[in-house]
């Protein structure tokens, strides 16, 4: 491997940290590296061609008082494809709030487990306010721009998504809201354009915006709840926008003193709220669903009168049922982060748009979340989603299942004991011809080899294993959120000035 260190962070965080998401396979960490030829084991398919890029939540200091593994500053990892080959990047995200602690040399803003007033910053982000906006969620890649983003709302940190440098946050031609923008901001591939949403605790508790191809808001507007709600996502189909009020909320005897505890209603219904791309927020339908929390949706499409919506019913949104393995004094805090705990199961909702009612459907008993599908087919109809399968009691990926929408059928990989994957995106073959007709791929933390690979399955036949491991030169910690964007999508990918030759790749 041809590896270079780009640069080290500073850490305060206590040798031998025995914080369960700040060890073993959540070990941060503070070395930034460059790999321009990585070493492969298998053969890398030459139809391969663009990136694969993963956000993980890396902290580099103790928390005032209690991490959550939701608190983590920002580290994105690029594995990038080409020519058969691959190169291989990880940066932290510049935010403000990363570069203020880097100064500080400690934790400046509360966590979500944390008290805003525990906070030693007034200031700060996040739809509850006093949070570091470590904008550590998810990332997507819009107008040839990586964007990472923080479920609390705040920035979009602009990336380049080769390099990994932090180029900025998106401005809009200064129209970014104030209230930021929550993660899970989708792209249309067919338009071309970015939908978002955000939340926070005063009314009207939500927006909704459109951002052009050309990187312009083209469109923002309020959407009026009964009160501070907690949504995670969104989806979208060729003409409509369809956003959530799940009845999972903070308590509101508790936030009128500043606790910020969530609960959920079970006596209340979900609702999902349809509303044409750009049309204004009191225009939107509210169609009511049995109530559950809804983290994830898969992906949705029309169908006649109807919108199908998939996504990840959770039976038990307070993970009440979760068995914590570790230290117990933790238990509670970290109940609502595994899958076992949330009973969630891919679901289908239909709306039907002339009459108004909801009709739904488990699709599988198997518990499976963080659904990807290939991206060209998003808010179109589709067939297949792969969705990661969790570690009983932890926050951990053990492997994924490829759904069959079509025929209801499964089929499963295990990564292997002490083997801990990521989001697995959907990488479309160049040329290809059908929704599976590309390479599923996710990044390992392996702690029996001590070591992380990034993960190449052909998407047609997932149960035989990888055809290809890319090795990384350390360990990286556990993640989720990830992205794929082609070749073809990326400013400067096979010109001279390739920013891939930058990082060792040669140019053809
Ligand atoms: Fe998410």
């Amino acid at each position: 491997m041809d590896v270079e260190i780009l640069g080290r962070v500073l850490s305060t965080l206590p040798d031998g940290d025995d914080h369960p998401y700040r060890s073993g396979p959540w070990r941060p960490q503070s070395v930034e590296w460059a790999v321009g030829e990585c070493e492969v084991i298998g053969e890398l398919p030459t139809d391969l061609d663009g990136v694969y890029l993963r956000n993980t939540e890396n902290p580099v200091h103790p928390a005032r008082t209690d991490y959550h593994p939701f608190d983590g500053d920002s580290m994105v990892h690029v594995v990038g494809f080409r020519d058969g080959k691959a190169f291989y990047r990880n940066r932290f995200v510049r935010t403000d709030g990363f570069l203020a602690e880097q100064d500080a040399g400690k934790s400046l803003w509360a966590g979500v487990a944390e008290r805003p007033e525990d906070a030693l910053r007034q200031d700060g982000w996040g739809a509850r306010g006093r949070m570091k906006d470590a904008s550590s969620t998810d990332v997507v890649v819009h107008a040839g721009v990586a964007l990472t983003s923080f479920y609390q709302c705040g920035d979009l940190y602009r990336l380049d998504p080769l390099t990994l440098d932090t180029v900025g946050k998106a401005d809009w031609g200064g129209a970014f809201p104030a209230e930021g923008v929550s993660a899970h901001p989708k792209v249309d591939p067919v338009s071309g354009e970015l939908l978002f949403f955000n939340y926070g605790t005063e009314s009207p508790y939500m927006h909704y915006g459109v951002i052009s191809p050309d990187d312009k808001l083209v469109h923002y507007t309020d959407v009026e709840l009964p009160g501070p709600r907690l949504p995670h996502d969104m989806a979208f189909t060729e003409n409509y926008t369809i956003l959530n009020d799940c009845p999972l909320f903070w308590k509101p005897e508790l936030l009128a003193q500043g606790v910020h505890s969530a609960r959920f209603h079970r006596d209340m219904p979900m609702r999902l709220g349809v509303l044409p791309r750009r049309a204004d927020g009191g225009d939107v339908r509210w169609f009511e669903a049995e109530s559950t929390f809804v983290l994830h949706f898969v992906n949705a499409y029309e169908d006649g009168d109807e919108i199908v919506l998939d996504g990840f019913f959770q039976s038990d949104p307070e993970g009440r049922g979760s068995v914590f393995p570790g230290d117990q004094s933790y238990a509670r805090m970290f109940r609502m982060l595994s899958l076992d705990g949330l009973q969630t199961r891919l679901h289908r909702w239909r709306l039907n748009l002339v009459t108004g009612r909801t009709t739904e459907e488990r699709l599988t008993d198997s518990i499976t979340e963080f659904g990807m599908v290939n991206a060209g087919h998003a808010g179109r109809p589709y067939r297949y989603t792969y969705a990661s399968t969790g570690v009983p009691g932890w926050f951990l990926f053990d492997g994924f299942v490829k759904h069959d929408l079509l025929t209801g059928t499964q089929e499963r990989y295990r990564y292997g004991d002490g083997v801990f994957g990521s989001e697995t995106a959907v990488a479309p073959r160049v040329g290809s011809r059908g929704e599976d007709d590309g390479y599923v791929i996710t990044m390992t933390t392996d702690m029996t080899e001590d070591r992380s690979e990034c993960l190449v399955f052909d998407a047609t036949r997932v149960g035989d294993g990888p055809v290809a491991r890319v090795r990384l030169p350390e360990r990286v910690s556990s993640g989720t959120h990830s992205t794929w964007a082609a070749g073809a999508q990326l400013p400067g990918w096979r010109t001279a000035e390739d920013p891939a030759a930058a990082v060792g790749l040669s140019t053809p």
